[in-house]
């Protein structure tokens, strides 16, 4: 019975291989300077995204599909959040609330907790509108569980969220006010995901489908491939979990606890495709539900400037995201 369960879990990445996740759809235009990338389309039908580095560099097209073209910074001034890291803004993530859009950014260091998630806000999205209002009041240190970075905003009927980490206990989330720019008063944060194995979790990003909330987050080592690979396996991969609730009870596919461990793979390397990760998911009115990330392609690089920018529709007709 050991053998053959042995032999049969050693078959199981075969049977992922064969089973496959679908390759990136396609991408012209400037397809890297993409890390972390934030999707949202405007009523005009151009498609903005938004990503990591450059004081969070935009780019435009016409369509998902591109061309992608380069048009500045969002912050070219960097962050007013007094901290180390505040010409280096991480991991954006927009949102129309009302009229107006919120980019929420992280201000940190890498390998840090001393960290902070701002937001900036404008009602057009271009370059040059972009009003910074400094942190959320979400801010870490040693003496937190978490790392107070890659926040991610949701409209529950009508009351705001915002989750976030992490490494250092992974995911939490807590209630903001219903202008998102700061927390609630009086409210307390909690953790809605950890991985007490891999701590390397984070990158949440909550999208409700029919009557669940499905928790995408990312899990493995993100960035510095060329200095060395991680055994495999241990790179970026993208993993989700569910709940009826947008607050908590998240479990996997087997129905493990996701503040235990739990977790189901959506998408992982694959062919010529390495470490995607830095998700985000987005109704598109064209192509239904997609799922946007960064990866590297093995064929061009594993250099953190090589990381492309990658999307794929999502099937949830099993109740579970398939790539
Ligand atoms: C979604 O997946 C199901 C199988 O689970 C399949 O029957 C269906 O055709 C897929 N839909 C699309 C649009 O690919």
């Amino acid at each position: 019975m050991v053998t053959l369960r042995a032999s049969v879990l050693g078959l199981l990445p075969l049977l992922g291989s064969v089973l496959g996740y679908a390759n990136p759809k396609a991408c012209s235009g400037t397809c890297t300077n993409s890390h972390d990338p934030a999707i949202i389309r405007r009523s005009d039908g151009t498609y903005f995204r938004f990503s990591t580095n450059g004081k969070i560099a935009v780019h435009t097209a016409p369509d998902i599909t591109g061309p992608w073209t380069y048009k500045g910074a969002v912050l070219p001034s960097g962050s007013s959040i007094d901290l180390p890291g505040n010409q280096d803004l991480w991991a954006p993530d927009v949102t129309l609330v009302g009229n107006t859009y919120y980019l929420y950014y992280s201000v940190s260091q890498f390998g840090s907790q001393d960290s902070a998630i701002g937001v900036a806000t404008s009602t057009t999205l271009d370059v040059g509108s972009w009003t910074d209002h400094g942190s959320t009041g979400i801010r870490s240190s040693s003496a937190k569980p978490y790392n107070a970075i890659d926040g991610n905003l949701i409209n529950v009927d009508g009351t705001y969220y915002l989750t976030w980490g992490s490494f250092w206990k992974d995911i939490y989330q807590a209630q903001m006010k219903a202008s998102p720019l700061t927390l609630a008063s009086g409210v307390s944060s909690y953790q809605v995901a950890y991985d007490p194995v891999t701590t390397a979790v984070e990158g949440a990003f909550v999208f409700k489908y029919g009557s669940y909330y499905y928790l995408f987050y990312s899990k493995g080592q993100c960035c510095g491939y060329d200095a060395g690979l991680p055994a495999a396996g241990g790179e970026y991969k993208i993993m989700v979990c569910r709940s009826s609730s947008a607050t908590g009870g998240y479990v996997d596919k087997n129905g493990v606890a996701c503040t235990n461990g739990g977790g189901t793979v959506v998408l992982e390397s694959h062919g010529n495709i390495y470490g995607p990760g830095g998700q985000g998911v987005y109704q598109d009115p064209t192509y239904g539900p997609i799922i946007y990330y960064h990866y590297v392609d093995k064929t061009i690089g594993y250099a953190d400037g090589d990381k492309r920018f990658g999307w794929n529709t999502i099937n949830f007709s099993s109740g579970w995201p398939v790539v």
